[in-house]
């Protein structure tokens, strides 16, 4: 997490062991500096979770990552791989498919039947055949506790079952990188248990790293190497989760989680 002097010499950007690197990296909206100079990385394979007031810039972190935002300044490299400033569209096409979302609203088509919603990109994107997508959807719907419910339409389902969904969508792409904002904060309370569930058991049996943004902080507890309370578009501390959650530094973490614990 540290940012830690290993930047990498731009002719062998592989070099890197970070899957996610910030470099001073400003996003502004007009005269309004959302982020301001952002430094951080992540390693592969690390949990990471962002916490911090509403309005501080978590959300836009991972619209960058997702390319539907560009900063104003600094690099973002993704993998070794320089996601901006662009070096063109097929390059961010590439890079973007490492990276998965799920949103606090779940998007899910709404027309199309559970597994059909899993396999169109793996289809269309991919390439891979119905026979493949369809296999591995199903597989990753049994994995989110829906193994019944491929036929259903998403209107058929629960918040939380959409959820799932919506989770095993971004896992079919089989993404390096799963971004995760605030995927709880719209359900009803009894379900949100049930999708924290899935994503620990996630967190415990893949490989896959996460950048997650929320406040169920049992749940960052749970499952983080390492926690970033950003303010004013700045982490202005971070750490394992039992040093911020247990004797934070900055009397803006202690206010934070005194408001939401
Ligand atoms: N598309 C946009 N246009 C203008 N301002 C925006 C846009 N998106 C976000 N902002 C502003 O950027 C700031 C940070 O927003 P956001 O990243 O959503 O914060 P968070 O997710 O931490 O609540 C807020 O002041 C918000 O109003
Ligand atoms: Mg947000």
């Amino acid at each position: 997490m540290s940012a830690e002097n290993a930047i990498p010499a731009p002719e062998n950007p592989a070099a890197t062991d970070e899957l996610i690197r910030f470099d001073n990296v400003t996003k502004r909206f007009g005269k309004n500096t959302v982020l301001d100079n952002l430094c951080f990385s992540v390693k592969p394979g690390k949990h990471v979770t962002l916490i911090g007031p509403s309005g501080s810039g978590k959300t836009t972190i991972l619209r960058l990552l997702m390319t539907l935002m560009k900063p104003e300044e600094g690099t973002i490299h993704v993998n070794g791989q320089q996601l901006y400033p662009t070096q063109g569209e097929k390059q961010l096409r590439e890079i973007r498919k490492n990276i998965g979302m799920v949103f606090q609203q779940f998007n899910l088509f709404p027309n199309m039947t559970v597994l059909r919603n899993i396999t169109e990109a793996p289809v269309r994107v991919l390439g891979l055949s119905k026979d493949e997508a369809e296999q591995r959807a199903r597989d990753l719907l049994d994995l989110v506790g829906l193994g019944d419910r491929c036929d259903a339409k998403p209107t058929q389902l629960s918040g939380g079952q959409q959820q799932r969904v919506a989770i095993a969508r971004a896992l079919a792409m089989r993404p390096q990188v799963l971004l995760l904002d605030e995927v709880t904060s719209a359900l009803d309370p009894e379900l949100v248990a049930g999708v924290l569930d899935v994503l620990r058991d996630i967190a415990r049996t893949t490989d896959i790293t996460m950048l997650c943004v929320t406040h169920e902080m049992n749940f960052a507890r749970d499952i983080s190497d390492d926690v970033l309370m950003f303010d004013s578009g700045r982490v202005i501390e971070s750490g394992p989760p039992e040093k911020i959650f247990g004797d934070p530094e900055h009397e803006r973490t202690r206010e934070f989680l005194g408001a939401v614990l």
